[in-house]
């Protein structure tokens, strides 16, 4: 056979195993997809479109306000206003502008990608974390998200030592080392003054009752919920129950949309349906409030059951 003769029949050999493999491929599914997030797993690539998970995130809003971000339409500035109206709130616009003034105009965590694997932990303030022994697997994740008053001194054990992220509002707000994130969830315009005040003229004293009047944070690390994501979570999430969702469970929902993987701890009522706490004793038929807890506490079940997020409850 001629040299010619032997490179055609190479040629044809060479372009048979090709179609042969492209097909093998093709009736075995088998795709090169790059995978949405570098874990091991991403859960949220999981979800086909019209999946129960599917129809209530929205990965178009962005938890946390920029200045460009922080613009409301009239459906969201109708429900956030009237959260807790009250005389003498300063308008949203102009307390806005000054609130960028003191904290970064910054487009937090949109840095998703294949070679990303952000994992959190959040972690609620339920009587459930007593005893539980979780601290290292908290302390391990890249994110540890604090909400309100829930200490971390004393309780190392239990709840971890490390605090990425505090999420608070002005009535619960606590101080915070250079390192953390002091996150804001704002149900007022005041609530935002009353931030700006705290570390310039000290004069916000009350707002619905007795506010710290000074905090210690890293004002170049602070963060604000924005309340399109508030009312978001609201419609989408909780389908309007309650008056408005606990910062519990906004914070697990910013949770799903900042972090690829997602642990949640110390969420639930107590076996008598009392609100407890894992640091203080509290009346035993303290219940949750304007949050519907338990509907909240059905989605983050629910959520777990779907593993969109790994949910551990205590003991
Ligand atoms: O009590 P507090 O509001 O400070 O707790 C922070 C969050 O932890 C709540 O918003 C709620 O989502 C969660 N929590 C809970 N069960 C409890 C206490 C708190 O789910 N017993």
């Amino acid at each position: 056979m001629s040299w010619r003769a032997h490179r055609k029949a190479a040629t044809v050999i060479s372009l048979s195993i090709t179609l042969c493999a492209l097909f093998y491929w093709q009736s075995n599914n088998i795709h090169f997809q790059t995978s949405s997030c570098g874990c091991g797993s991403c859960p949220k690539e999981n979800e086909d479109e019209g999946s129960w998970f599917s129809k209530r995130f929205n990965a178009s809003f962005h938890p946390l306000m920029s200045r460009n971000s922080s613009v409301l339409n009239e459906k969201a500035s109708k429900w956030w206003k009237g959260l807790q109206p009250f005389q003498g709130q300063p308008d949203y616009r102009v307390v806005v502008e000054k609130l960028f003034k003191l904290i970064p105009d910054k487009e937090y965590y949109r840095d998703g990608s294949p070679d990303r694997c952000r994992v959190c932990s959040v972690v609620g303030n339920s009587g459930n974390l007593k005893n539980s022994h979780y601290g290292p697997l908290i302390d391990a994740s890249d994110f540890v998200l604090r909400i309100n008053k829930g200490p971390t001194k004393g309780f190392e054990q239990d709840v971890g030592s490390k605090t990425t992220h505090r999420i608070i509002y002005p009535e619960s707000a606590v101080d915070v080392d250079n390192s953390t994130h002091l996150v804001l969830v704002a149900f007022k315009p005041l609530d935002m003054e009353w931030l700006i005040n705290v570390f310039t003229t000290h004069r916000v004293k009350h707002t619905y009752t007795r506010v710290k009047s000074t905090l210690q944070a890293n004002t170049s690390l602070i963060m604000v919920i924005n309340p399109s994501f508030m009312q978001y979570v609201h419609e989408a999430w909780l389908k309007k129950n309650g008056h408005q969702p606990s910062t519990g469970f906004l914070t697990v929902v910013l949770a799903l949309h900042i972090c690829d993987q997602v642990k949640v701890f110390g969420f639930g009522a107590n076996k008598q349906g009392a609100w407890d706490h894992y640091f203080e004793r509290i009346p035993p038929s303290f219940k949750t409030g304007g949050h519907k807890g338990s509907f909240e506490y059905d989605m983050i079940k629910e959520l777990d059951k779907r593993d969109q997020i790994e949910m551990y409850r205590g003991w």
